[in-house]
């Protein structure tokens, strides 16, 4: 039976009818769920029972060709063995805790900034579904911002002003604003990508803004002009009447949309608190370029 959305949030956002998407295998559920993609940018899914491989094999009945590699796991390897499952928890090998001081934690304090996933490899990001596998009592909200709804809401002097902008992102970038250092050899692998600044989706002709913290300049502009253009972007998208927060239960499926919206983690006791959350993110790129893009591995990034 079609899943039905009951919306969270004026804007976006919606929670999915009740169903076990491990048995999603036929095409017009997969289709609801893409035009429930396309509607809403946010859907949530609960009571999942999703394991790694699980995980893996929905997200590609659902759009395909998956990223490898959009963690640290691209320079540490990751505990699953799989570089396509990028781990988001806070959790060494044995389970444990992360030390506040162990390299994957601190890389990955870079989530808490606004960010899409993966905008800084070709092909970028389209899905990422992040599952819950355990989460504790007072564990922080996902928080969402619809980057369509910013773009709306824009005047037509902006509109004309972005519509044409090009925009460098790099993983590096994004790191280096917070501290975090790359070895020389790392540096050299992260050297990110041109993207356009708005993007329009092929089923409902809406545009977005497609902005991330991985953003270091704009294309024909000097440095402090583009930061500036960005600083501004990022301050009107992120207002919060474009932002959805998602209060997460174990056993959720959460899939956004990363050409349509922005995302970012929220600070919690993570060297005491378990938090172990896995994601996979697919490649956006056209429907039946999947088979040739399926070989295809990212680029080292987060
Ligand atoms: C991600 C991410 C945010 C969070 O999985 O890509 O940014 O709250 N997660 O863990
Ligand atoms: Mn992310």
């Amino acid at each position: 039976m079609s899943p039905t959305f009951r919306p969270l949030h004026p804007l976006y956002a919606a929670e999915a009818s009740p169903l076990d998407l491990r048995s999603v295998e036929d095409a017009a559920t997969l289709a609801a769920i893409r035009q429930g993609m396309h509607e809403h940018a946010v859907l949530v899914f609960h009571d999942q029972r999703l394991d790694d491989a699980s995980q893996l094999a929905f997200a590609q009945r659902l759009d395909g060709a998956l990223h490898s590699k959009t963690g640290i796991s691209a320079m540490t390897g990751n505990r699953f063995g799989n570089e396509a499952l990028t781990d988001i928890s806070n959790l060494d090998e044995a389970g444990e805790v992360l030390p506040a001081d162990d390299r994957r934690r601190q890389y990955g304090l870079a989530n808490r900034l606004w960010h899409t996933d993966a905008s800084f490899v070709e092909p970028p990001g389209r899905y990422s579904l992040l599952s819950a596998r355990a989460i504790a009592p007072d564990a922080p909200p996902t928080e969402f911002a619809d980057m369509r709804a910013a773009w709306d809401d824009l005047d037509p002097a902006r509109k004309a002003l972005l519509e044409p902008l090009q925009a460098h992102h790099s993983i590096a970038y994004s790191r280096q604003v917070l501290g975090f250092e790359f070895s020389a050899e790392e540096a050299e692998k992260l050297k990110g990508v041109v993207q356009p600044l708005v993007r329009t989706n092929p089923v409902t002709g809406r545009k977005a803004l497609y902005l991330a913290s991985h953003v270091s300049r704009i294309l024909g502009w000097s440095l402090p002009e583009g930061r500036l253009l960005l600083l501004d972007l990022m301050e009107h998208a992120t207002q919060s009447r474009y932002v959805y927060s998602h209060q997460w239960r174990a056993g959720d499926l959460v899939i956004w949309d990363n050409l349509q919206t922005m995302h970012r983690a929220r600070p919690f006791d993570d060297t005491h608190q378990k938090r172990d959350l896995r994601r996979v993110t697919t490649l956006a790129v056209p429907p039946g370029a999947a088979l040739n893009a399926a070989g295809h591995t990212a680029h080292p990034g987060g």
